[in-house]
Protein backbone atom coordinates (compact mmCIF):
# COMPACT_ATOMS: atom_id res chain seq x y z
CA UNK A 1 0.00 0.00 0.00
CA UNK A 2 1.24 3.73 -0.59
CA UNK A 3 -0.65 7.04 0.16
CA UNK A 4 -0.08 10.44 1.36
CA UNK A 5 -1.36 12.17 4.35
CA UNK A 6 -1.34 15.51 4.76
CA UNK A 7 -0.60 16.53 8.84
CA UNK A 8 -2.22 19.53 10.82
CA UNK A 9 1.14 21.71 9.91
CA UNK A 10 0.35 21.20 6.27
CA UNK A 11 3.45 18.82 5.35
CA UNK A 12 2.35 15.89 3.68
CA UNK A 13 3.93 12.19 5.02
CA UNK A 14 4.30 9.24 2.93
CA UNK A 15 2.41 6.29 4.29
CA UNK A 16 3.46 2.81 3.13
CA UNK A 17 4.61 -1.00 3.68
CA UNK A 18 8.09 -1.01 5.01
CA UNK A 19 10.29 -2.96 3.31
CA UNK A 20 14.06 -4.90 3.46
CA UNK A 21 15.74 -1.77 2.20
CA UNK A 22 14.16 0.35 4.88
CA UNK A 23 16.42 -1.43 7.44
CA UNK A 24 18.92 1.09 8.64
CA UNK A 25 16.45 3.75 8.35
CA UNK A 26 14.03 1.56 10.93
CA UNK A 27 17.65 1.79 12.87
CA UNK A 28 17.68 5.11 12.99
CA UNK A 29 14.10 5.51 13.91
CA UNK A 30 14.11 3.39 16.50
CA UNK A 31 16.92 5.35 18.07
CA UNK A 32 15.04 8.35 18.22
CA UNK A 33 11.99 7.03 19.57
CA UNK A 34 13.94 5.58 22.45
CA UNK A 35 14.91 8.61 23.74
CA UNK A 36 11.24 10.49 22.94
CA UNK A 37 8.87 8.13 24.96
CA UNK A 38 8.95 4.83 27.57
CA UNK A 39 5.38 4.04 26.22
CA UNK A 40 6.53 1.72 23.80
CA UNK A 41 9.78 -1.50 24.06
CA UNK A 42 12.77 0.98 22.86
CA UNK A 43 14.98 1.99 25.30
CA UNK A 44 18.23 3.76 24.25
CA UNK A 45 21.19 1.12 24.24
CA UNK A 46 18.65 -1.75 23.00
CA UNK A 47 20.78 -3.85 20.47
CA UNK A 48 19.13 -3.97 16.88
CA UNK A 49 17.07 -6.63 15.77
CA UNK A 50 18.78 -8.67 12.74
CA UNK A 51 18.49 -7.76 9.14
CA UNK A 52 16.97 -11.27 8.49
CA UNK A 53 15.16 -11.01 11.30
CA UNK A 54 13.87 -7.57 9.87
CA UNK A 55 13.80 -8.95 6.40
CA UNK A 56 11.51 -12.24 7.63
CA UNK A 57 9.09 -9.69 8.93
CA UNK A 58 8.69 -7.95 5.67
CA UNK A 59 8.23 -10.87 3.73
CA UNK A 60 6.32 -12.65 6.29
CA UNK A 61 2.59 -12.70 4.70
CA UNK A 62 1.29 -12.41 8.30
CA UNK A 63 2.49 -9.16 8.92
CA UNK A 64 1.48 -6.17 8.34
CA UNK A 65 4.09 -3.53 8.24
CA UNK A 66 3.34 -0.07 7.60
CA UNK A 67 5.39 2.96 7.62
CA UNK A 68 5.53 6.82 7.79
CA UNK A 69 7.96 8.65 5.86
CA UNK A 70 9.71 11.98 4.73
CA UNK A 71 11.74 10.92 1.91
CA UNK A 72 14.00 8.09 2.88
CA UNK A 73 13.66 8.78 7.20
CA UNK A 74 10.93 6.77 8.92
CA UNK A 75 8.60 8.52 11.28
CA UNK A 76 6.51 6.47 12.69
CA UNK A 77 5.17 2.78 11.66
CA UNK A 78 2.05 0.27 12.87
CA UNK A 79 2.74 -3.23 12.68
CA UNK A 80 0.46 -6.15 13.37
CA UNK A 81 1.26 -9.98 12.96
CA UNK A 82 -1.20 -13.11 13.09
CA UNK A 83 -0.73 -15.28 16.22
CA UNK A 84 -0.81 -18.60 15.17
CA UNK A 85 -2.24 -18.07 11.42
CA UNK A 86 -2.71 -21.80 10.58
CA UNK A 87 -4.02 -22.52 13.98
CA UNK A 88 -7.64 -24.09 13.60
CA UNK A 89 -8.74 -22.79 17.03
CA UNK A 90 -6.33 -19.75 17.80
CA UNK A 91 -5.66 -18.22 14.62
CA UNK A 92 -8.44 -15.33 14.67
CA UNK A 93 -6.29 -12.61 16.55
CA UNK A 94 -4.33 -10.53 15.39
CA UNK A 95 -1.86 -8.46 17.50
CA UNK A 96 0.06 -4.63 16.99
CA UNK A 97 2.00 -2.09 17.74
CA UNK A 98 2.02 1.62 16.90
CA UNK A 99 4.48 4.53 17.05
CA UNK A 100 5.34 7.47 15.52
CA UNK A 101 7.83 10.54 16.16
CA UNK A 102 6.45 13.70 18.52
CA UNK A 103 6.98 16.23 15.80
CA UNK A 104 3.67 13.98 13.64
CA UNK A 105 1.94 13.10 16.82
CA UNK A 106 -1.62 14.32 17.20
CA UNK A 107 -2.23 15.16 13.79
CA UNK A 108 -4.63 12.22 12.96
CA UNK A 109 -1.84 9.34 12.02
CA UNK A 110 -2.83 7.33 14.76
CA UNK A 111 -6.37 6.85 14.21
CA UNK A 112 -5.91 6.64 10.47
CA UNK A 113 -3.02 4.05 10.58
CA UNK A 114 -5.37 1.78 13.02
CA UNK A 115 -8.47 2.00 10.61
CA UNK A 116 -5.83 0.66 7.72
CA UNK A 117 -4.66 -1.70 10.20
CA UNK A 118 -8.36 -2.97 10.96
CA UNK A 119 -8.88 -3.41 7.32
CA UNK A 120 -6.30 -5.97 6.84
CA UNK A 121 -7.42 -7.76 9.91
CA UNK A 122 -10.49 -8.13 8.39
CA UNK A 123 -9.33 -8.76 5.16
CA UNK A 124 -7.63 -11.51 6.50
CA UNK A 125 -10.40 -13.08 8.22
CA UNK A 126 -9.58 -12.14 12.22
CA UNK A 127 -12.09 -11.99 14.61
CA UNK A 128 -9.85 -10.20 17.26
CA UNK A 129 -7.56 -7.48 18.00
CA UNK A 130 -5.07 -7.12 20.81
CA UNK A 131 -2.44 -5.12 21.98
CA UNK A 132 -0.87 -3.57 25.64
CA UNK A 133 -0.39 -0.03 26.69
CA UNK A 134 1.34 1.17 29.64
CA UNK A 135 -1.46 2.64 31.99
CA UNK A 136 0.02 5.98 32.18
CA UNK A 137 -0.16 6.49 28.11
CA UNK A 138 -3.21 8.40 28.32
CA UNK A 139 -2.78 9.77 24.51
CA UNK A 140 -2.61 5.83 23.30
CA UNK A 141 -5.04 4.48 25.94
CA UNK A 142 -7.31 7.65 24.56
CA UNK A 143 -7.30 6.14 20.98
CA UNK A 144 -7.91 3.14 21.33
CA UNK A 145 -11.08 3.29 23.20
CA UNK A 146 -12.22 5.79 20.58
CA UNK A 147 -11.37 3.20 17.80
CA UNK A 148 -13.93 0.84 19.51
CA UNK A 149 -11.13 -1.22 21.81
CA UNK A 150 -11.89 -2.90 25.44
CA UNK A 151 -9.54 -2.73 28.03
CA UNK A 152 -9.59 -6.10 29.75
CA UNK A 153 -7.32 -6.72 31.98
CA UNK A 154 -4.34 -5.07 34.18
CA UNK A 155 -1.04 -6.81 34.50
CA UNK A 156 0.31 -5.12 36.87
CA UNK A 157 4.73 -4.94 37.11
CA UNK A 158 5.14 -5.45 33.36
CA UNK A 159 8.37 -2.98 33.08
CA UNK A 160 10.89 -1.91 35.22
CA UNK A 161 11.91 1.36 33.70
CA UNK A 162 14.11 3.45 35.24
CA UNK A 163 13.86 1.86 39.01
CA UNK A 164 9.80 2.33 38.48
CA UNK A 165 7.37 -0.37 38.17
CA UNK A 166 4.32 0.63 34.98
CA UNK A 167 1.82 -1.43 34.93
CA UNK A 168 0.10 -2.93 31.35
CA UNK A 169 -3.72 -2.57 30.18
CA UNK A 170 -4.56 -5.98 28.13
CA UNK A 171 -6.87 -3.87 25.15
CA UNK A 172 -8.96 -5.77 22.35
CA UNK A 173 -11.57 -5.13 19.99
CA UNK A 174 -13.94 -7.73 18.50
CA UNK A 175 -14.66 -7.71 14.91
CA UNK A 176 -17.61 -10.17 14.63
CA UNK A 177 -15.85 -10.86 11.09
CA UNK A 178 -15.99 -14.93 11.60
CA UNK A 179 -19.23 -16.82 12.75
CA UNK A 180 -18.86 -19.17 15.47
C1 LIG B 1 -0.24 7.07 20.79
C2 LIG B 1 -0.10 7.48 19.35
C3 LIG B 1 0.09 6.25 18.46
C4 LIG B 1 -1.38 8.23 18.91
O1 LIG B 1 -1.26 8.63 17.57
P1 LIG B 1 -1.55 10.16 17.19
O2 LIG B 1 -1.34 10.30 15.72
O3 LIG B 1 -0.73 11.03 18.07
O4 LIG B 1 -3.08 10.29 17.55
P2 LIG B 1 -4.21 10.99 16.69
O5 LIG B 1 -3.76 12.35 16.27
O6 LIG B 1 -4.68 10.07 15.60
O7 LIG B 1 -5.36 11.17 17.76
C5 LIG B 1 -6.22 10.11 18.06
C6 LIG B 1 -6.76 10.30 19.46
O8 LIG B 1 -5.69 10.17 20.39
C7 LIG B 1 -5.90 11.10 21.45
N1 LIG B 1 -4.88 12.12 21.45
C8 LIG B 1 -4.12 12.58 20.41
N2 LIG B 1 -3.29 13.54 20.84
C9 LIG B 1 -3.52 13.69 22.15
C10 LIG B 1 -2.96 14.51 23.15
N3 LIG B 1 -1.98 15.39 22.87
N4 LIG B 1 -3.41 14.37 24.43
C11 LIG B 1 -4.39 13.48 24.73
N5 LIG B 1 -4.96 12.65 23.81
C12 LIG B 1 -4.52 12.78 22.55
C13 LIG B 1 -7.24 11.75 21.21
O9 LIG B 1 -8.24 10.95 21.79
C14 LIG B 1 -7.33 11.68 19.73
O10 LIG B 1 -8.63 11.75 19.24
P3 LIG B 1 -9.21 13.21 18.78
O11 LIG B 1 -8.26 13.75 17.77
O12 LIG B 1 -10.56 12.86 18.20
O13 LIG B 1 -9.26 14.02 20.02
C15 LIG B 1 1.11 8.44 19.16
O14 LIG B 1 0.88 9.63 19.86
C16 LIG B 1 2.45 7.83 19.58
O15 LIG B 1 3.09 7.18 18.78
N6 LIG B 1 2.85 8.06 20.84
C17 LIG B 1 4.18 7.58 21.31
C18 LIG B 1 4.33 6.08 21.26
C19 LIG B 1 3.15 5.38 21.89
O16 LIG B 1 2.70 5.73 22.95
N7 LIG B 1 2.70 4.31 21.20
C20 LIG B 1 1.62 3.49 21.71
C21 LIG B 1 2.17 2.38 22.53
S1 LIG B 1 0.88 1.35 23.19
Amino acid sequence: MQENFTLKNGKTVLIRDIVSDDYEAMQIYLQKLATETIFTNQYVGRKPRSKESFDKQCENPYSWSVGIFDGDRILGACQCFIYHPEHLWCGYTAQFGIHMLEEVQSSGLGMHLMTLMERWCLAQGMERIEASVRTQNRKAISLYLKCGYEIEGLSKRKALINGVWHDEYRIAKLLNNVKG
